[in-house]
């Protein structure tokens, strides 16, 4: 009988960043960030659920005594970026006078991550805000925003796993991967 992964791995067609590489790569990321804010009062806001592998690994090898505080918006619908951007809480964190780094898996369009931006800085008053993304795609940003940190720089294509879902599924793929143009039919919407 296949095991779940094996289900799973059937419907990647390329692997892109193997667990090891990413791990190498956080590895770099964090003694980068750790120096950065070293002595500084730091808040991560994570942008749940695609940061939530990226956060746990790359906070981990954070060294300063951080606090932590998620986010959970929603923007995706399947394969395709709606540029609406829904906050799920009905309170942002207070991180009136820290230093936040909001991390999300991955810069696309930049309307999310804008949008987060935009908010923290209208609503609170942080020292400063920076963005940290595992992944950057390739396509000219919809909104005017960099990133700070990256972890890896990717062309134009819909990319899952590591916390990274197409309709819901992937997220605990422990690499990144390409879904194979069968299993996108398969986990499609279905309107009715
Ligand atoms: P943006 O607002 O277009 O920058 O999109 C950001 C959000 O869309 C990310 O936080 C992801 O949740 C999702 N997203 C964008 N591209 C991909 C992808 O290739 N795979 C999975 N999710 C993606
Ligand atoms: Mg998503």
């Amino acid at each position: 009988m296949p095991t779940a992964a094996g289900e799973m791995r059937d419907e990647i067609r390329a692997v892109l960043f193997r667990e090891s590489t990413i791990m190498s790569r956080l590895d770099e990321m964090a003694s980068q960030i750790s120096s950065d804010y070293a002595g500084k009062d730091l808040t991560v806001l994570a942008v749940l659920n695609g940061s939530l592998m990226f956060g746990a690994d790359l906070l981990r090898r954070l060294e300063m005594p951080l606090r932590l505080d998620c986010l959970s918006v929603s923007s995706y619908h399947g394969a395709s970026t709606t540029g609406v951007v829904k906050f799920n809480q009905l309170h942002l964190p207070d991180v009136h006078g820290r230093h936040v780094l909001i991390l999300d898996d991955i810069l696309d369009s930049g309307h999310t991550l804008h949008a987060i931006r935009d908010k923290l800085q209208n609503e609170t008053s942080p020292l400063s805000i920076k963005i940290c993304v595992l992944l950057r795609k390739d396509v000219p940003r919809q909104r005017e925003l960099e990133a700070d940190y990256v972890g890896f720089d990717i062309a134009n294509e819909f990319v899952v796993g590591y916390g990274l879902d197409y309709m819901e599924r992937f997220r605990n793929l422990p690499y990144i991967g390409v879904v194979s143009e069968e299993a996108i039919v398969k986990y499609a919407p279905k309107f009715a």
